[in-house]
């Protein structure tokens, strides 16, 4: 493509927006609007909220700019631009390995991403039925799931983890949604989801959440996940504050680098590291006051955990004027953000077997999606009858974990803040600097500053957190 440089066989983003957009699209997903108010949630809110924004600028905004600039100087997938950038630098080759670590990651992420996803269509296809009828029934502002219990509401997780084949479905829609993305490429798949998804997504989270500030408990949620109580934030908090700004960033999942591989030459890459960092921020305390406000409202638990969304929002939309609308537009709007993020994930992984096995995208996206669509199946498995095994019960940390869960345990807490580490300590001191002052375009002052956060700041922190999550007892 003329003016983009771009060296592989893909095309790159039509433009800086585009690429802004699709990468936006990757940090926001159910990371923000699911895992992050699951975990601020358990973890008692304040706290933890700042000490993930501190992770965030810190450690995720650097990294951030790290990886972009690997993939674009690289233009390959994330072991390939690593080995680039390594080979440019004079350093080993086998620093390819955290780009490969990142590929791992990105796999085990969408095997379950997509089961979670799969749980947000099958709510959105609930509530929307819900709303049509009432519609056509002539009172399109009837509540959710009008003249259903509350058991009854809340049991429908129940009904759903119980049906492998309903499960199974919506895993495949999804999945498949994903895969016909991909293979039709970045221009006219990748960035025309992005181009028409995240625009719906950000005028769906500011309807809702202002629905829920007017008939909410606003202020309450407020209080909850801005006045810190520092004695909950303990080591294993920490670990997981972390994991989440790495995974809410996309980052050390080899996204970023490949979507870099696609950027121009031309763009200038800190500004749009911030702009990826501070959206990416922005949506997931927006959807905390998107939530806990209807949480509170309804009284209901806001350390529900993992089913917080599914089990008990549902009981507060049906509580509420326009419920069911609220509730339909409130899953599709975590549709568009999954699918963005699913998107950025599997491409990941594509771009890699594309190079590896010299594949077409076509076959690449096939065959990378269907294995991960086979882990994701046994996940929706652990749900139900697989829900007794224990992969890794030798290890105290994940020993109660079923399949889902310990692989989303070790990703989030272990392979994530170590492909960080390889990742800071790469850019900090490996890779060459003048190659690293050309691309991240830095100079003086904010060069120096970038320079000490990951060469210094980020080993020692993710190094120190990690040891101490993992190892609680070495305090
Ligand atoms: N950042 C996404 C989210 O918050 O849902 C998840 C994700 C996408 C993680 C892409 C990693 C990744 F490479």
């Amino acid at each position: 493509m003329a003016g983009t440089g771009v060296e592989t066989e893909q095309a790159g983003w039509s433009s800086r927006w585009a690429f802004i957009l699709a990468a936006v699209g990757a940090a926001v997903g159910l990371g923000n609007i699911w895992r992050f108010p699951t975990l601020a949630g358990e973890n008692g809110g304040g706290a933890f909220v700042l000490f993930y924004i501190l992770c965030v600028i810190f450690l995720g905004l650097p990294l951030v700019l790290s990886e972009i600039v690997i993939g674009r100087h690289g233009r390959k997938d994330a072991a390939g631009s690593v080995a680039k950038v390594a080979q440019d630098s004079g350093v080993s080759t086998n620093w390819a390995i955290l780009g490969g670590i990142g590929i791992i990651a990105a796999f085990c992420i969408l095997s379950t991403y997509s089961i979670i996803a799969g749980w947000v269509i099958y709510y959105a296809g609930v509530m929307g039925a819900d709303f049509f009828g009432a519609l056509f029934s002539g009172d399109p502002f009837a509540s959710a799931l009008a003249g259903e219990a509350p058991e009854a509401i809340g049991g429908r997780m129940d009904s759903l983890f119980a049906n492998v084949p309903l499960l199974i479905v919506m895993h495949t829609l999804f999945m498949g949604v994903t895969i016909w993305i991909v293979a039709r490429g970045v221009l006219s798949g990748i960035e025309k989801a992005a181009t028409y998804l995240m625009p719906a997504f950000f005028v769906l989270l500011i309807t809702i959440t202002a629905y829920g500030a007017f008939t909410g408990e606003f202020a309450r949620a407020v209080s909850f996940l801005f006045t810190p109580d520092f004695s909950r934030l303990t080591p294993p908090i920490m670990n997981q504050a972390l994991g989440q700004a790495l995974f809410s960033m996309s980052l050390s999942s080899a996204a970023l680098i490949t979507y870099g591989a696609y950027v121009s030459r031309e763009t200038r890459l800190p500004p749009v590291a911030g702009m990826i960092g501070l959206a990416d921020t922005g949506v997931a305390i927006v959807a905390g006051l998107m939530i806990f406000p209807i949480v509170f409202a309804a009284g209901l638990d806001p350390a529900a955990g993992a089913t917080l969304i599914f089990r008990s929002l549902p009981l507060a939309f049906n509580a509420m004027p326009a419920g069911a609308l609220i509730g339909f537009l409130f899953f599709v709007l975590i549709f568009f953000a999954a699918l963005t993020s699913s998107i950025s994930l599997l491409e990941a992984v594509t771009a890699w077997a594309m190079r590896r096995f010299a594949w077409s995208r076509h076959r690449a996206a096939l065959v990378a999606g269907g294995a991960i669509y086979a882990v994701g199946a046994l996940c929706a498995l652990s749900l139900n009858v697989l829900s007794d095994v224990r992969l890794l019960s030798f290890w105290p940390s994940f020993a109660e974990a079923d399949i889902m869960n310990a692989l989303d345990g070790v990703v989030g807490t272990i392979l994530l803040p170590v492909a960080a580490l390889l990742t800071a300590i790469f850019i900090g001191w490996k890779a060459d600097r003048n190659l690293v002052v050309a691309e991240t375009g830095l100079e003086g002052g904010l060069f120096a500053l970038w320079r000490f956060l990951i060469a210094w700041l980020c080993p020692l922190a993710v190094t120190l957190i990690l040891l101490f999550g993992l190892f609680p007892g070495l305090l």
